[in-house]
């Protein structure tokens, strides 16, 4: 390869995996607006199935909201709406909305919303 052929072929990987990363971003951002739809209300209650308060994530223990997400998943933990909820997410994404919920960043989105 020439030169400029793997300065080309550096810049097309870089850029790549660049997108790639943005993507990652860009899908929990979403399934973390969906989460905040319910969890990231301060007092909200369900009406369906019945009343129902909604617990708040942030600032819990990130291996104690995956394993939650995997209890509804397999049904261990039934309640349809989170059941429904956490069938699509992989493991990779569980941890990561985990993580995302034990972070301060979640916390101090919460407090803003008070
Ligand atoms: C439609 C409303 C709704 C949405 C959207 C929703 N949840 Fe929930 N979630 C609930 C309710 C209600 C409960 C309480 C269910 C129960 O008691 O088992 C719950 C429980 C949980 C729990 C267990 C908390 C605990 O203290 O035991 C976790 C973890 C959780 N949700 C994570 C998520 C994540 C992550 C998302 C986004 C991918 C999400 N939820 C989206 C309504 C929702």
């Amino acid at each position: 390869m020439s030169p400029s052929r793997i300065a080309i072929a550096a810049f097309v990987a870089a850029a790549g995996s660049a997108y790639a990363a943005e993507d990652t971003k860009l899908v929990l951002e979403n399934k973390i607006a969906q989460c905040q739809g319910c969890h990231g209300i301060p007092d909200w209650k369900t009406a369906f199935p019945e009343v129902y308060r909604v617990p708040k994530l942030g600032g819990q223990k990130a291996d104690y909201i995956v394993s939650a997400l995997k209890a509804y998943k397999s049904g261990e933990r039934d309640f349809p709406t989170m059941r429904a909820i956490a069938a699509p997410l992989t493991d990779d994404e569980m941890q990561k909305l985990a993580n995302y919920y034990a972070s301060a960043a979640a916390l101090s989105a919460q407090a803003e919303k008070k």
